[in-house]
């Protein structure tokens, strides 16, 4: 009995031990991050601290699936100055991706860096980094990339011990000395270019292109020229080997992603009802139609077009006119609109939505309003707003309205392209090619900005209430813009109908107040909604709605973050990187907790910042092996 209880005691002594050891594991990544940020000035601002939860917050850091420890770093292109002080990444020793390229980072390289036990993956081209290239290297090393420094001394020879190594770029460097015979099955790539090279290529690595040695003027033999009569290489007449595949190693594996569900769009149901619906309605406006007094007759800003009387007797004038904003070029009136032809684009959560063809030839967008709780006073004020915010490029602009008592209109221009929801999807449902990566983040980044605009406007106090993808409408060059902003505040709560709960915050459902944080939230979702290739919305047939962002987390800790993207997107080269970190962005954005997501302001910048403006400033094609790999 008393062993038992001492067995039991030891037990959970030995449990407790092992959490302890996850606990200290994990802290002693996060101190060694920290040094690294505190000790290395950065041009761009981390969000590392204690507040925010390391795996699941820390821009460019990735755990493992269990999250006990730090195995990806990806800082690439954030301004990082200096050198990398001893003591900090050099202690990651569960690390297996380091990606620190395109940095100012100078110095030589920590001894304890490159010798991290499951260092898998290292990118360091395009710093300043000089001085030799350390010999302790990780056994575990696949990818060394060093290319574009200002590394001196020889090529150690301890790399011909890396059984694993599959690539190896070390051009434009300073390197010099003989090449050491690199015996190594598994590489398949190398770029020993623009360096200062002699002697002559070793036997092993004679099977690679010229390409791969260009540039280092004292080299010789094959595949380049004859050595000098002093040391003829016994194979030195030429072959016509072929070039190594360069694309093979770099996809490998990328084909296991698989589709996951496909989740289809629910169906817009009903749309004939209603254009029956409109059409009765507007039979019934224009029943007393005679002829119109054109008397346009401008007022402040505004021209205001009144029409004749309809409905049903005697109403004010007030009550019947469409009221234009300033700088609008349509030329219409209520009576013109009310004729033209009208076809359900769909039904939001607003009201329906029409596109109406004017006898003219003019399209324009019209949204009927229901269930208003807003009077005629607060929907004027809210449309002066509405209208001032629609000249930002980035903002569907509200054209005109119209209000009385059982009618109220707005007009907007039409947008040929559709919503990014109808493109995304599209390919899916049949139609269309499917979006490619730039076009996705131009879109993304466009919204982000139409929504930022719209958080700084009204005290800084504007809130959209309802993002989501079919609320990004596109231009015809595909510049993505907000649209249905300012109509949240004239609405019931329960007005926003399940197709919007995917979108929306949980913590709306407690408090049902709409923030400029639960409309992060919901950019967040749209984001990994780009990422995915999935909609966060209720399938036919099924009651539940798909949680975008529990999916995503969960598969991003049960198995590898590769897994989550749009199957679409891994044709594309050299965007994994940016993929990941879009992908941490996004769930920055649909954090739980409200505080700690970022504000608006802070996503345009930080998706700016992932994407260089000039497509020169690209990864290198090597390094999209990253992710292939799975721990
Ligand atoms: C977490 O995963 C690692 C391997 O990735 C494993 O070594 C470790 O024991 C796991 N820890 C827990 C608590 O499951
Ligand atoms: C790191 O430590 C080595 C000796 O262990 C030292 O030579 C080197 O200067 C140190 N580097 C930095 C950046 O402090
Ligand atoms: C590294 O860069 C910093 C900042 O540009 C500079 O002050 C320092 O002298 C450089 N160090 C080396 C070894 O080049
Ligand atoms: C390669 O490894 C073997 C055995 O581990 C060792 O004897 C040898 O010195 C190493 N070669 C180099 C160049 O480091
Ligand atoms: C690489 O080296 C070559 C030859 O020295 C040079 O022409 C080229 O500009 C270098 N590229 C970069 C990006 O430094
Ligand atoms: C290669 O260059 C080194 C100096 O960098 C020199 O010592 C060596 O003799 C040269 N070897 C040949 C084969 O030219
Ligand atoms: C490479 O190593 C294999 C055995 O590991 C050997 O058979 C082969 O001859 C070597 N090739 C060269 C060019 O050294
Ligand atoms: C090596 O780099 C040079 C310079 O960037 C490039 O021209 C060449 O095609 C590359 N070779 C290989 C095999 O990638």
């Amino acid at each position: 009995m008393r062993q038992h209880l001492f067995l039991a005691a030891f037990r959970s002594l030995l449990f407790l031990f092992f959490i302890l050891k996850i606990v200290a594991d994990l802290n002693s990544d996060q101190q060694a991050l920290l040094n690294f940020a505190a000790r290395v000035p950065h041009g761009r601002k981390l969000n590392w601290n204690l507040i925010n939860p390391l795996c699941t917050t820390w821009v460019g850091v990735s755990c493992n699936h269990n999250g006990s420890r730090v195995v990806a770093v990806h800082l690439p292109a954030i301004g990082l100055l200096g050198p990398i002080p001893n003591n900090t990444l050099g202690k990651l020793d569960a690390l297996m991706i380091l990606s620190l390229r395109s940095n100012n980072l100078n110095g030589s390289l920590p001894s304890d860096l490159l010798s991290l036990p499951s260092l898998g993956y290292l990118y360091l081209q395009h710093n300043k980094f000089s001085g030799n290239i350390p010999s302790f290297l990780s056994t575990q090393l696949t990818f060394l990339d060093l290319s574009f420094n200002f590394f001196t001394g020889s090529i150690p020879s301890s790399v011909q011990n890396q059984t694993h190594l599959t690539g190896l770029n070390l051009q434009n460097n300073s390197l010099t000395g003989l090449i050491p015979n690199l015996n190594l099955t598994r590489l398949n790539y190398l770029n020993l270019s623009n360096n200062n090279l002699n002697g002559s290529i070793p036997p092993a690595l004679q099977k690679f292109p010229a390409s791969a040695f260009v540039g280092n003027a004292m080299l010789c033999g094959k595949p380049l020229n004859l050595c000098p009569t002093t040391a003829p290489t016994p194979s030195s007449f030429p072959s016509f080997l072929p070039p190594p595949p360069e694309g093979t190693q770099r996809m490998g594996s990328k084909k296991k992603l698989s589709r996951g569900g496909i989740i289809a769009l629910a169906a817009i149901g009903g749309s004939a009802l209603l254009f029956f619906l409109l059409m009765f309605v507007f039979c019934c406006l224009k029943k007393k139609d005679s002829e119109r007094s054109i008397a346009a007759k401008g007022k402040g800003v505004r021209s205001e077009k009144p029409s004749e009387d309809f409905g049903s007797g005697v109403q004010e004038a007030e009550r019947n006119k469409l009221v234009f904003f300033e700088g609008c070029s349509y030329n219409f009136d209520l009576e013109d609109l009310l004729r033209a032809s009208a076809e359900v684009l769909g039904k939001g959560s607003y009201g329906t939505t029409y596109k109406a063809i004017l006898e003219e030839g003019t399209t324009v967008v019209v949204k009927r309003l229901k269930e208003l709780v807003a009077g005629k006073r607060d929907f004027e004020h809210q449309m002066e707003i509405v209208g001032r915010l629609g000249q930002h490029p980035n903002l569907v602009p509200l054209r005109a309205y119209y209000f009385s008592k059982d009618e109220k209109l707005l007009v907007y221009d039409y947008m040929v392209s559709g919503s990014f929801s109808a493109l995304l999807h599209a390919s899916k449902t049949g139609g269309r090619a499917p979006l490619d990566w730039d076009t996705r983040v131009k879109i993304c980044l466009g919204a982000a900005k139409g929504i930022a605009h719209m958080h700084s406007t009204d005290g800084g106090k504007f809130i959209h209430g309802n993002i989501r993808s079919s609320n990004v409408l596109l231009t015809q060059d595909l510049n993505g813009c907000i649209s249905d902003f300012g109509l949240a505040t004239l609405m019931n709560y329960p007005a926003v109908p399940s197709r919007s709960a995917g979108y929306r915050a949980p913590e709306l459902i407690e408090t049902r107040k709409f923030t400029q944080k639960s409309d992060v939230y919901s950019f967040g979702v749209v984001l990994l909604e780009m990422l995915t290739g999935k909609a966060p919305v209720q399938t036919p047939g099924q009651e539940e709605v798909v949680d975008l962002p529990r999916w995503v987390q969960s598969v991003v800790r049960e198995e590898w973050t590769a897994e989550v993207f749009d199957v679409e997107l891994m044709k594309y080269p050299n965007i994994e990187e940016e993929m990941v970190q879009t992908l941490q962005i996004a769930m920055t954005c649909v954090s739980r907790v409200p505080d700690t997501r970022p504000t608006m302001e802070e996503v345009v910048r930080m998706i700016e910042e992932i994407r260089p403006l000039d497509p020169e400033n690209r990864p290198s094609s090597e390094e999209k092996s990253s992710n292939t790999q799975t721990p």
